[in-house]
């Protein structure tokens, strides 16, 4: 499982919470609170089946839930999955904007699986609470798509340590076009 948190299109107050599964798990939930996990969303659509274009084929799905409505400058811990399995709690901040609010972003491209010399920095200064938003100008990987796409579930992997903590956006670069 790989999760990713973003700010929504409402609000920056509505966080999606996007993640792939190997097996069709029919529903995507997202358990969430402040205290426990006292609200649940479930999706109303089914996750979305997405096919590599590698010689296996291999098939995965694609969930997205939102959270939409959160309280600001508020801590919300959560998991994600469905009635057959759930993934690890995470937990993220939400943002308090106000007159003179100035937020600290990380922003790169071009972090690939091998020689991630920015990850371990990344990885601790996320989780030190230093990062509004992570902003990831496309390149990923290299490539998401090698290897039967395997070289984009290690990435994954990889960034899901900064990716499920703070928002997470992305563009596509050049090498995004398979
Ligand atoms: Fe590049």
């Amino acid at each position: 499982m790989f999760i990713r948190i973003h700010s929504g299109s409402e609000s920056v107050l509505d966080i999606v919470v996007t993640w792939n599964t190997r097996d069709n798990t029919k529903e995507s939930i997202c358990e969430f609170g402040i205290n426990g996990l006292e609200h649940t969303v479930k999706s109303n659509k089914p996750p979305v089946a997405f096919v590599d274009g590698g010689p296996k084929n291999a098939k995965q799905y694609i969930h997205r839930v939102t959270l939409a409505q959160l309280q600001p400058n508020t801590t919300y811990r959560y998991h994600c999955g469905s009635r057959l399995g759930w993934s690890a709690m995470y937990s993220f901040r939400t943002i308090f904007e106000h007159s003179n609010w100035s937020p600290s972003l990380a922003i790169y491209g071009d972090m690939g699986v091998v020689n991630a010399a920015s990850l371990p920095a990344l990885q601790r200064e996320t989780q030190l609470g230093m990062y509004d938003a992570i902003l990831h100008m496309g390149d990923f990987a290299y490539d998401m798509c090698h290897e039967d796409g395997s070289v984009g579930d290690e990435f994954m992997r990889q960034v899901e340590t900064i990716a499920a903590y703070v928002p997470y956006m992305v563009c596509v670069g050049n090498h995004e076009q398979k």
